[in-house]
């Protein structure tokens, strides 16, 4: 029989309704978490030109591209089901040509008419304005990526929010019966570093592009932290049956 801490209580000693409780808000955030990884595909995919989410996508979105601009970046990722390539090539030609002002009314503006300016005519301050020809072209600069401003307004609610996640995550996983302990307590305490190494590497892409490399690694260990929290606990939950607790006082983690 293992000796357990005085203050551990595995889930076969819970009522049924803190059970009840743990299962519905792990299948939520489990739902959630699906869901991030959804927004993550869908916002950086595809903007180094390939299919698919890489290493060079995640540099792009945060450090920008040295070859291509913010507009041309935007089409190839997240606006690319906005317009077929014909007339995306079309847009980049004009891009690469230096952006001619009589080119612009002619051929161009007809496009962003008819696919863009719906949603981009200025209306909505969170979004680039692409209704008419000095907006476009200030869009049609250099790619630095994710301003700074920007940054941070995500750094704080991804800290603030995954702190949540993490400790609910964690509390409910502390009822799980794993050995060794230093092991439990590792998959406890991964994310919160992971967060903070993850956020740091956003602001670090910009001055050097391995960091991108850390950015997807520390998602990796979030992710890989997230599931082993939520298996154990879903099974330990409903299957699971610990078999005689001997308790002692405060020597045994
Ligand atoms: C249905 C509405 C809608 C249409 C149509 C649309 N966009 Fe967007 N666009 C958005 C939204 C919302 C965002 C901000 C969310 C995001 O960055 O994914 C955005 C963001 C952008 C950005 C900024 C991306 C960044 O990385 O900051 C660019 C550039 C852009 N769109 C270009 C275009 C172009 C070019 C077209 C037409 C071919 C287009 N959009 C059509 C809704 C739209």
């Amino acid at each position: 029989m293992a000796e357990v801490h005085r203050m551990f209580f595995p889930y076969s000693e819970c009522p049924l309704s803190m059970r009840t409780r743990y299962t519905g808000t792990l299948l939520v955030l489990g739902i959630g978490y699906l869901f991030a990884r959804i927004h993550i595909y869908n916002s950086h995919a595809g903007r180094d030109g390939e299919p698919g989410l890489s290493v060079e996508d995640i540099r792009i979105a945060y450090s920008g591209s040295k070859e291509a601009t913010k507009l041309e970046a935007a089409m190839m990722g997240p606006m690319s089901g906005m317009l077929p390539t014909n007339e995306r090539g079309d847009i980049v030609g004009w891009i690469r040509r230096g952006l001619d002002e009589r080119e612009y009314e002619d051929r161009i503006k007809p496009i962003f008419d008819r696919r863009c300016t719906a949603c981009h005519d200025g209306s909505n301050p969170h979004i680039p304005d692409l209704n008419g020809y000095h907006e476009v072209s200030e869009s049609a600069e250099i790619d630095t990526g994710m301003d700074i401003f920007t940054l941070v307004r995500v750094s704080h609610i991804h800290l603030f929010g995954l702190t949540f996640i993490f400790f609910i995550m964690g509390m409910i996983f502390s009822h799980a019966y794993l050995r060794p302990v230093w092991f439990k307590s590792l998959v406890i305490i991964v994310p919160f570093a992971a967060i903070t190494i993850d956020i740091a590497s956003w602001y670090l892409t910009k001055l050097h592009p391995a960091f991108a490399l850390v950015v997807i690694g520390s998602g990796g260990l979030m992710g890989m932290s997230f599931a082993i929290q939520w298996v154990v606990s879903m099974y330990q939950i409903w299957f699971y049956k610990y078999q005689g607790v001997k308790r002692s006082s405060a020597d045994v983690l």
